[in-house]
């Protein structure tokens, strides 16, 4: 059976054309899904072929999302994907972070390894490839930061103009300095990330501009490849855990959606409990979690985690059914918490952002509240690179980073840098006291 695309909603079912452009349900306002078939699906033939492909030098096998394109069926025709290429990011085991959060084990799948350094480059070559089928010339988005890069450099790889809306004061340079290199028209209205995107999706219905925030389709299709390649790279053996921070919550989203269709494949036997972990000062999933209902948004949601400042999550309703179905857990960290898990994980000589770090402060936490057996096989997700922010990473070693209310935060693994006199005899005293620590 072709994919197609279907409203979310197990109530409503209206299903859309694979070209028509549209991110929500026009019966009842849901999100929509592209829905594949997998009934035909030859576990074994495929692994060994995706495992073939690993030696090839065709430019759709050198990806990491486009060798699984079988799992992709949406292209048809592979001479419009646009790749960079993405994907085939490391997994790392990381023995003093494991250590920290008291766990036996413990591995980080890297998405900061990808081409614009974070997850939204194996969702954004999807999302743009879609784009090019459907012969759009302008794509746009709201972002945080790390999905404006994304989407710069694939709209610039392809000739597309992308045009990016950014919440003014709250993008890390590193960031910023992507889209305006890669050509991006940059837009910086005085506004949160809620706010902005409830405008542009009204904008770019009218104005013809293809959005790609996660409420579109394909880039959940392509965000899939994720746990594909961390389960390939596993062996296919399954872990009893994968955290990952949320947000806007599409990555998670993403994350059930491939696991349900590689289960459905049969190229896996089982599934994982999944933890979705939010910053405490912009956590109204975890809320939903805890309360039961319906979201209720943050109104002003804060975080010195910018990539996760979300009040007003779009996915949810993806995401609370994702994360129900995989027996599923959600929790909320402190910025104290974010800044030394992040420490811990750089001295595992992993970089990671603090959204990303907010995993390894959520495992330490529900492992001591025994969610987490200590002998568990844990995976969880970096979604992002160091180098985003090295101001708070500079703050953080030099004692001076401060919460959003002002309250200093305790840089408990600090490691400041020292400055010293031009003085042979005091610099061969620092090097001789610091040499055991
Ligand atoms: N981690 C990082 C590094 C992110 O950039 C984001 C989202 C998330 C986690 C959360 O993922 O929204 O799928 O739950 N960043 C978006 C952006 C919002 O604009 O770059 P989510």
């Amino acid at each position: 059976m072709a994919p197609y695309l279907s409203c979310f909603s197990p109530t409503c079912g209206s299903r859309y054309g694979l070209s028509e452009i549209v991110y929500s349900c026009g019966d009842c306002g849901s999100l929509l899904e592209v829905v594949n078939s997998f009934d035909d699906a030859d576990p074994r033939q495929l692994k060994s072929l995706w495992q073939r492909r690993r030696t090839s030098l065709a430019p759709l096998d050198v990806s990491g999302v486009w060798r699984f394109r079988e799992m992709l069926p949406f292209v048809t025709d592979t001479a419009r994907i646009v790749t960079l290429p993405e994907g085939n990011t490391p997994l790392f085991d990381a023995p003093r972070a494991a250590q920290y959060a008291g766990l036996a084990g413990l591995q980080f799948k890297h998405q900061g390894y990808n081409p614009t350094a974070s997850f939204k480059d194996n969702g954004m070559t999807a999302g743009v490839t879609q784009a090019a089928i459907l012969g759009m010339r302008r794509v746009a988005c709201v972002s945080t930061g790390n999905t404006s890069a994304s989407l710069a450099a694939y709209a610039a790889a392809s000739g597309m103009q992308a045009v990016i809306f950014l919440p003014a004061g709250n993008i890390a340079y590193g960031k910023l300095a992507q889209a305006l290199e890669y050509g991006a028209l940059t837009i910086q209205v005085e506004a949160n990330f809620d706010q902005i995107l409830g405008l542009v999706l009204e904008l770019a219905a009218e104005l013809g501009i293809y959005l790609l925030n996660s409420v579109n389709p394909f880039r959940i299709e392509g965000q899939k490849s994720i746990v594909i390649e961390m389960l390939e790279q596993r062996g296919w053996r399954v872990p009893d855990w994968i955290v990952l921070p949320g947000g806007n919550l599409g990555n998670i989203s993403a994350l059930g959606k491939g696991l349900r269709e590689l289960h459905a494949a049969g190229l896996i036997d089982s599934l994982p409990r999944v933890a979705v972990v939010q910053a405490a000062g912009s956590a109204p999933f975890e809320r939903l979690f805890r309360e039961g209902g319906v979201l209720r948004a943050v109104r002003r949601p804060e975080t010195l985690a910018t990539a996760i400042r979300i009040g007003d999550p779009v996915s949810w309703r993806k995401a609370e059914s994702e994360v129900k179905e995989l027996s599923g857990v959600v929790e909320s960290v402190t910025e104290q918490e974010i800044a030394d898990a992040k420490a811990v994980i750089g001295r595992c000589g992993i970089g990671s952002e603090p959204a990303s770090a907010a995993t390894l402060a959520g495992i330490r936490k529900l492992v001591r509240a025994g969610t987490i057996e200590p002998d568990a096989d844990v995976s969880a997700i970096l979604t992002g690179h160091l180098l985003k922010d090295p101001d708070y990473v500079y703050r953080y070693h030099s004692g001076q980073l401060k919460t959003p209310s002002d309250e200093p935060i305790q840089s408990t693994f600090g490691n400041a840098p020292v400055t010293v006199p031009n003085d042979r005899a005091e610099i061969e005293e620092l090097l001789l006291r610091s040499a055991d620590q």
